[in-house]
């Protein structure tokens, strides 16, 4: 169907397998990423913050997929408000939009389920089909009446005509509605978020993609998936059960080698924690830097990687992706007003919400004439489940007896990672 246009940056053709491309013109691609499966979804390459905080330097994608049986169509997911006009152009390729039989919705949250009404409003004999909490959703969220809406079960599966599409639920991925759809015939799973890269990118599979791809999933990870680990474990074990020849989120590129991101996942949830200590800190007039330059210092010491991160100019998602699989982490903050930095505390809210697995910490600082922040942090990690192995509080410029004292913990921390958590060669 249709002729291969796409190329790759030396101008060589990309080798789709049975995979083509049908259309390219501007930005109305439409990529056959298995028989009858079609990647109608969008790039939105300007977009540069996720839930008002996740930084997207590649931008994101919005993937949706149309699916076509002999007797049915069903749209899996749709796309971000303000890119309707475009999804629609893109199914219109395929079959009219108004022909469509169900709008499937792995997942409520908006930059999937957005054009829901735009597409209903087109489509007007489709049905909504989703988890029951899915269609609960789509009516608060979206306005679909019950009347249009089909719940799904796991295991059950709509008949396309030749084409199956089955529905495994997969809750808390990251919300509570979440589900996968699942092409029988060809073993294609749509995950939706699950699997996904924050990454506007013309190379549509991962395969593709440079080795910085698993870079960006891992981040992608860390603020999405990580605070729910248990769930994430879960749906593992729900995909290894299958035999699952493509997987295609809704953002970021198309697996055609699932082993590698599944691979990548059960390293990142169950995987052993990793001799690294993040240091993240903030300093005003340099002493609580040169009590970090003394922790790192005496970490790396230890033969334990030691990643300092200055909050006022770090990534918050380099030090999420950092909170995968580090084995302590330390927070350095000055005292100011009486309490830490505010980007100290913001980072410990941003912990709250990603929930990484390290709870082994300390904390550091220095004040002017009263501190107060150490003690501040040590009660919140504590809340958190947090075992702070110590707080250090240095008046003013750091001396060499402060010094040596950041060091010793700093050691008696990195002396925990390696006795508690890891083997290091
Ligand atoms: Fe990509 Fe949870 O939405």
């Amino acid at each position: 169907m249709g002729f291969n246009l796409a190329f790759h940056k030396n101008n060589k053709p990309i080798d789709y397998n049975i995979l083509t491309v049908i259309e390219l013109t501007d930005l109305v691609k439409v990529v056959e990423v298995a028989p009858e499966v079609f990647w109608v979804g969008v790039n939105d390459w300007n977009r540069r913050v996720f839930d008002s905080f996740i930084p997207l330097p590649y931008g994101t994608s919005y993937n949706a997929y149309l699916i076509v049986g002999n007797e049915h169509t069903a749209l899996v997911d749709t796309v971000n408000p303000g890119f309707e006009d475009l999804l629609l152009r893109k199914v219109s390729r395929v079959v009219k939009p108004e022909t469509i039989d169900y709008v499937v919705m792995n997942h409520a949250e908006p930059d999937h389920a957005g054009g829901i009404p735009r597409v209903l409003a087109t489509a007007q004999n489709a049905k909504l089909v989703a988890t029951r909490r899915g269609i609960e959703m789509a009516g608060v969220y979206y306005g679909v009446p019950p009347e249009r809406a089909v719940a799904v079960k796991d295991g059950d599966s709509i008949d396309l005509g030749g084409k199956t599409l089955r529905f495994l639920e997969a809750p808390w991925l990251h919300w509570p509605e979440t589900m996968f759809t699942l092409q029988a015939e060809r073993q294609v799973l749509l995950t939706c978020d699950f699997f996904g890269t924050h990454m506007a990118s013309d190379r549509l599979f991962a395969e593709d993609v440079g080795d910085g791809l698993l870079k960006e999933a891992k981040k992608y990870y860390a603020e999405i998936m990580m605070p729910f680990t248990l769930f994430v474990q879960r749906a593992l074990d729900k995909v290894a059960g299958l035999d699952v020849k493509v997987i295609a989120p809704s953002h970021g590129p198309i697996y055609r080698d699932p082993k590698r991101i599944i691979a990548a996942y059960e390293e990142w949830a169950r995987g052993p924690l990793k001799p690294k200590v993040v240091i993240a800190y903030v300093s005003m007039w340099g002493n609580t830097e040169a009590l970090t330059q003394a922790i790192v210092e005496a970490v790396a010491a230890e033969g334990v990687e030691a990643i300092p991160y200055n909050m006022v100019v770090a990534d918050v998602a380099h030090v999420a992706s950092d909170l995968v699989d580090a084995a302590a982490v330390l927070f350095g903050s000055p005292t100011l007003i009486g309490g830490p930095h505010p980007l100290i505390a913001s980072l410990l809210e941003v912990l709250r919400c990603i929930r990484p697995r390290v709870k082994l910490g300390a904390v550091y600082g220095s004040y002017g004439w009263g501190g107060g922040a150490a003690a501040h942090l040590k009660n919140r990690l504590q809340s958190m489940g947090f075992e702070v192995m110590g707080t250090l509080e240095v008046r003013g410029k750091p001396g060499k007896e402060d010094l040596e004292k950041a060091a010793g913990l700093a050691q008696a921390v990195a002396g925990k990672v390696k006795e508690s958590v890891i083997k290091i060669k």
